[in-house]
């Protein structure tokens, strides 16, 4: 067949580098929905569930049976089960019903009766639900701080600034297991530096994960893994009561946990039961309710791929952290993997947890370039800070992270590495050398760190674990190394876990080390004018471009400023006569005044040289003559062209408008009218000199054509304003044409 360009084109666009696949509900490829899934039935005998969603008690697997026996607030049961779904599914998005009347209904449904529900809303409907119904009222985030050599003085210094961009928990794994009480202790140490309170946590094997936690080198837990089918949580040797055992276990020892689940799991798994994604999510989510977790993690998390690959998978990501919240438990929602070639795709993605807000936006947003995230890279990473800022200030929206400067970072970075520095002598573990130190501070990624000896690390790290080494003796470490204020967060951490406060719902620590959860900032949203609201000191915050170019570099990079030669200037003569030159130049009132715009002010020395060039290579002379009485245009050009030998003249305004007049004709009818913007590239001003010897000569000349740079029209739209305003404030009614010299 012969090729479409266009469609050849478009072959070639990220986004078809992306895998997508047919739905095949009988293969469990079925995001929100398949025809195997139960429908929704509950009966109640003598306070007892004997049958549930199409099934009898005698028949319930290990996961029903759990379920049927903690996950279900039966004494609502009937009542909510007699409910349409699509009535609940209202009350979700109906401004008028509180929270908790919706939190009543919807923790004593069924798991086939909530998919129902969650079945009713479309994209938009799923992230009001997840506004209102989210537990903690102030969103927040998570960062994942991982390198693929586990440098511990890289990870100390990634979790500082990670800490400094306010990340609530930080979240770190490892390339070498054996090196994971290092890892923990290093984004333990480069946490608590600049701010105290920070969560963090050490994605490992269960019981390994245990063992950290008790030796107070981690705060929470997260992967701690549920699937909605025996077969799969058998895969993991685990059964759902020894799930419930390991919560039990953090919440005995006073540290936070959540689980971890995802659409896409079990069908990877090859255990799918034929039903839809999302129904097995949903008993997840369930599980984990029954467990008494405070929270989930969930969103597909590492198995967005599959999800997303399938018709509605966002649809149905979106669900399962809504089903979450509707559970009355904490939601870290994902966005934690890439899975898209895709920008706009990413995107798209990542506002559906971002733009109603979640209790944790993304559930490990890569602090590190993505090819140093252990956990195979996130939706977004450390090169997509300035985009999410953005994004939260087009939009005003708290995606739970914060503008720095890049000192600030600097200077975190540096005393977080030294700190570990410090942790690590203290401890006798092998030194960290100031090399190490000084590349750490200033890293971009584990390419800048000088090599350690790994094996030497890894026989320290176990003997360091098999001793007990524990938080405390992190603390005495910093102390002796003089860094008192982090060794206090980390005594403090330890004492959250004696009061047990950070075990409520949804927790996170402030900046003042005050914890935030569904508790005290419980989420009141009731619509417009309601809720969460981002305003006031954190609006101010996060308003703030810190990435703002500096208008000299600007000027470097266009060879507008030679810092050698120095800037032009523009001296008055004396008043215009009749007969300066072939062609004429007038520049209005504002042109090249001090007044207007920084950078465009020093860009219309060049334009104007730009445009004397072009008239004089065209073999003709040229002057500049001011115009201060008006502001007009075609007023300007054409008393240029009454100056000028031949007739012509070229008006020319502060803000980028050019018209070539001839002294016979009326203002208005010009010979040529173009726009450039005073920052186009300069050649198209010689082209309007070399056009206007044409017109001179009688022939007809080319039309010069502009550009527009990406951004360029924005940046140039707000510069637009004040030389306007400017063009007319400079006005000089009683001030004549006056003769211009251009020196440099
Ligand atoms: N379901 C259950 N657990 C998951 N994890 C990631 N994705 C899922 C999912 N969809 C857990 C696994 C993995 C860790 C990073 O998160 O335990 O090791
Ligand atoms: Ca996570």
């Amino acid at each position: 067949m012969k090729r479409s360009k266009r469609f050849e084109k478009l072959d070639r666009r990220p986004i078809n580098q992306d895998s997508f696949v047919a739905e095949w509900p009988e293969g469990g490829l079925s995001a929100m929905g398949s025809p195997y899934d139960p429908l929704p039935g509950i009966r109640i005998e003598d306070g007892r569930i004997v049958e549930m969603d199409g099934k009898a008690y005698e028949d319930f697997d290990s996961l029903e049976l759990f379920i049927a026996e903690h996950g279900i607030n039966l004494e609502m049961a009937e009542q909510a089960m007699a409910l349409k779904p699509q009535e609940i599914a209202r009350w979700i998005v109906d401004i008028n019903v509180k929270r908790e009347e919706v939190i009543r209904i919807t923790t004593a449904i069924t798991p086939a009766k909530m998919l129902q529900v969650v079945r009713c809303l479309n994209a938009v409907e799923m992230m009001m639900g997840q506004m209102k119904m989210r537990v903690r009222r102030t969103p927040a985030n998570q960062a994942i701080v991982t390198n693929i050599k586990d440098n511990p003085a890289l990870l100390a210094a990634d979790a500082a600034e990670a800490a400094l961009r306010g990340f609530s928990e930080i979240e770190t794994t490892c390339a070498v297991s054996r090196y994971a009480p290092l890892n923990a202790l290093s984004i333990l140490v480069g946490g608590q530096t600049c701010r105290g309170g920070v969560l963090t946590q050490c994605s490992m094997e269960e019981s390994l994960e245990v063992r950290m936690g008790m030796l107070g080198l981690t705060s929470y837990a997260e992967t701690v893994s549920l699937y909605g089918t025996e077969a799969a949580m058998d895969d993991g040797d685990d059964t759902i009561w020894s799930k419930a055992f390991l919560a039990s276990v953090y919440a005995s020892r006073g540290m936070k946990m959540r689980f971890t689940s995802g659409t896409g799991a079990e069908v990877l798994l090859g255990h799918s039961n034929q039903k839809s994604m999302l129904y097995l999510e949903i008993l997840c989510v369930y599980l984990a309710r029954s467990c008494g977790a405070q929270g989930v993690q969930n969103g597909s998390i590492s198995c967005i791929g599959i999800t997303t690959a399938v018709p509605e998978g966002f649809l149905a990501i979106a669900a399962e952290n809504l089903v979450v919240s509707l559970l009355d438990m904490e939601v870290a929602s994902g966005n934690d993997q890439t899975f898209s070639h895709s920008d706009m795709r990413r995107t798209a993605k990542l506002l559906m947890q971002m733009m109603p807000g979640t209790d944790f936006i993304t559930s490990g947003y890569s602090a590190t370039p993505n090819f140093d995230d252990l956990f195979a890279g996130s939706n977004t990473d450390c090169d997509d800070y300035d985009d999410y800022y953005m994004i939260q200030r087009d939009m005003q929206i708290d995606g739970g992270i914060e503008p720095i400067l890049e000192k600030d970072a600097i200077t975190a970075r540096n005393k977080a590495a030294k700190a570990c520095q410090a942790v690590f002598k203290g401890l006798g573990l092998p030194i960290i050398t100031d090399e190490e130190v000084e590349a750490a501070t200033y890293a971009y990624c584990n390419e800048e760190m000088p090599p350690r000896n790994m094996a030497k690390d890894l026989v320290a790290a176990q003997e360091f674990f098999n001793q007990g080494v524990n938080a405390i003796d992190i603390v005495k470490a910093l102390y002796q190394g003089g860094f008192t204020r982090v060794g206090d967060n980390v005594l403090k951490m330890l004492k959250e876990r004696v009061c047990g406060d950070y075990l409520q719902v949804a927790t996170i620590f402030d900046k003042d080390f005050k914890t935030v959860s569904g508790l005290n900032d419980s989420n009141d949203y009731q619509g417009p004018g309601t809720g969460y609201r981002l305003q006031g000191e954190r609006w101010e915050k996060l308003k703030k471009k810190t990435t703002a170019l500096v208008p000299d570099t600007i000027l470097e990079k266009q060879g507008v400023l030679d810092k050698k030669k120095g800037f032009y200037k523009l001296t008055e003569e004396r008043n215009a006569e009749a007969g300066e030159a072939d062609v004429v130049v007038g520049i209005s009132p504002a042109f090249a005044n001090r007044a207007t715009a920084e950078e465009i002010y020093h860009n219309h020395y060049r334009i104007l040289e730009k445009i004397l060039e072009g008239v004089e290579e065209a073999g003709m002379s040229t002057a500049v003559v001011k115009i201060y009485h008006t502001d007009d245009l075609a007023e300007i050009a054409k008393l240029s062209a009454g100056f000028s030998k031949t007739g012509i003249g070229i008006g020319i305004q502060s803000k980028g408008m050019v018209r070539i007049n001839h002294a016979d004709h009326i203002a208005e009818d010009s010979l040529e009218v173009s726009f450039h913007m005073p920052f186009s590239s300069f050649s198209l001003f010689k082209e309007i000199g070399i056009n206007a010897v044409e017109y001179a000569r009688g022939s007809k000349p080319l039309r010069v054509s502009d550009k527009i740079k990406p951004g360029g029209l924005t940046s140039y739209q707000i510069a637009m304003i004040k030389l306007s305003s400017d063009e007319t404030a400079f006005i000089n009614r009683r001030k004549k044409p006056t003769r211009m010299l251009l020196n440099i």
